[in-house]
């Protein structure tokens, strides 16, 4: 008799396995050769359907959810389809808590599988009692036998890539992988795929992507926090550290846009007719960014697209979405930092340090004409001082004049490097007010929103 192939017990047993495909197209005219590994072709249509199936697993053999069980979960959505389908073979009824900014269409999808979906404003702290966070804290306490998936801070994220989606990569290209790409959400997927990849061959490059106004592109530069701003794209990107996320597996990480993610993730589709979703976008624009400066030939790069297409018909599918949201606008964004800096003639760059008075710094501000400036501690940035924050804490705390400028540093800026476009730039300045130019661990110059308005207006794109 002949052997039954690809015929499963039930949904959960069909997760992973999915193909690995070459980026002919997009990645055609490079050296290295380029794969996309399509999660998904999950049965949930995601990434996250791993974890799901590995996170209630656990918890059953810990005996942390018994049948007739709720599975709660903070989720953008994937993690909640996979977690509802898991709930629906377990016997567990499922709560899912999102934030506003998520797509219709993903809240449809739970409400499909009989979940509960309580969705919650993105614009409060983390602290807040209406954040996502704080209400599922809230849901957990108020329903009898739940279980919390917690995949923020839940080792059983990363473990499932470390145990299972690691050594499918590893086997799947026999061995043959130089770099892996994967955006940074929890960091489950890095964490554990990277985990297992360096185990086997340290010298595969682990490479990150982060959408702009995320902190983790920041951090990984400067092992500092800063303050993060909005941005669109889902899936990817935090405003904390999740302990799922193990920085030190990674070599690298790059930024992106949410412009950059989303009309990469349409040419992915209309070139390589391949449908994912925005992060799997931001993925491979933040791959090819990494790839221009580290391309050498028969290099073989792998970059896990996270989700499907079908939840962004009315985003990033759709053009009026598009336009209403100025990712079709022709924006300047062709030249780098390097070019900016290279046009004016820049002497050394002006910080102070961090145990100067604040009448000091503030004199030396008005000497030197500027509204902020890095405050140092030896060769480290320890943050920027503003003239704003100057003023408001000399008139909340009349004579404090003399206190160390240390006590009234911020961290609203953003990190470059000379290689950053002025695209991404101006991205930022709509939020922060300056970027610090950092080389090799080092600060070389900083630039301001008038640098790059004058850049502009010379007739620079
Ligand atoms: C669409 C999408 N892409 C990417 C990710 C990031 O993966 P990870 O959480 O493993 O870092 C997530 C996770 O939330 C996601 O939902």
């Amino acid at each position: 008799m002949a052997e039954q192939i690809n015929v499963f017990d039930n949904v959960l047993e069909c997760i992973g396995n999915t193909p690995a495909v070459r980026l002919g197209r997009l990645a055609g005219e490079l050296q290295s050769e380029v794969y996309a590994k399509l999660e998904f072709m999950n049965p949930g249509g995601s990434v996250k359907d791993r974890i799901a199936r590995h996170i209630v697993r656990r918890a059953e053999e810990r005996g942390e959810i018994v049948p007739g069980g709720t599975i709660v979960e903070a989720t953008s959505g994937n993690t909640g389809l996979g977690l509802a389908m898991a709930a629906v073979l377990g016997g567990y009824d499922s709560t899912f808590v999102m934030p506003d900014k998520q797509s219709m269409e993903k809240v449809q999808a739970l409400r499909a599988f009989g979940s509960r979906v309580v969705v919650t404003p993105t614009a409060v702290e983390p602290e807040d009692p209406r954040s996502y966070y704080s209400v599922s804290r809230k849901e957990v306490e108020d329903t009898p036998n739940s279980f919390y998936a917690n995949q923020y801070h839940n080792p059983d994220n990363p473990e499932t890539h470390y145990l299972e989606t690691g050594p499918e990569i590893w086997r799947q290209l026999a061995g043959e992988i130089d770099v892996f790409v994967a955006g940074m959400g929890t960091g489950g997927t890095l964490s554990g795929v990277g985990k297992y990849l360096k185990e086997q061959n340290p010298e595969i490059k682990i490479v990150g992507v982060d959408p702009v106004g995320s902190i983790y592109y920041d951090l990984f530069k400067t092992g500092k926090m800063t303050e993060a701003y909005s941005y669109s794209v889902e899936g990817i990107g935090e405003d904390f550290l999740p302990s799922t996320m193990d920085l030190s597996v990674l070599d690298d990480v790059v930024r992106v846009t949410d412009r950059e993610c989303y009309l990469m993730t349409r040419d992915l589709v209309r070139r390589e007719g391949i449908f994912c979703g925005g992060s799997g976008g931001a993925a491979v624009a933040g791959a090819m960014k990494w790839l221009k400066q580290h391309d050498r030939p028969g290099q073989k790069v792998l970059i896990l697209l996270p989700d499907t297409g079908r939840q962004y018909l009315g985003k990033i599918f759709n053009d009026d979405w598009m336009r209403e949201n100025g990712y079709l606008d022709d924006v300047a964004g062709s030249g780098t930092v390097a070019d900016l800096l290279n046009g004016g003639e820049r002497s050394s760059v002006f910080t102070v340090e961090q145990d100067r008075a604040i009448r000091e710094v503030a004199a030396l501000m008005r000497d030197q004409g500027v509204s902020q400036v890095p405050v140092m501690d030896g060769d480290a940035v320890i943050g920027i001082v503003t003239e704003a924050a100057v003023l408001a804490h000399l008139l909340d705390h009349p004579g404090a004049a003399q206190e160390p400028v240390s006590k009234i540093v911020v961290n609203s800026y953003s990190v470059v490097d000379r290689a950053t476009r002025i695209g991404v730039l101006a991205d930022m300045f709509t939020r922060v007010k300056i970027a610090l130019v950092m080389e090799n661990g080092s600060l070389v110059d900083v630039v301001t929103k008038i640098d790059v308005i004058d850049y502009v207006s010379k007739g620079n794109r």
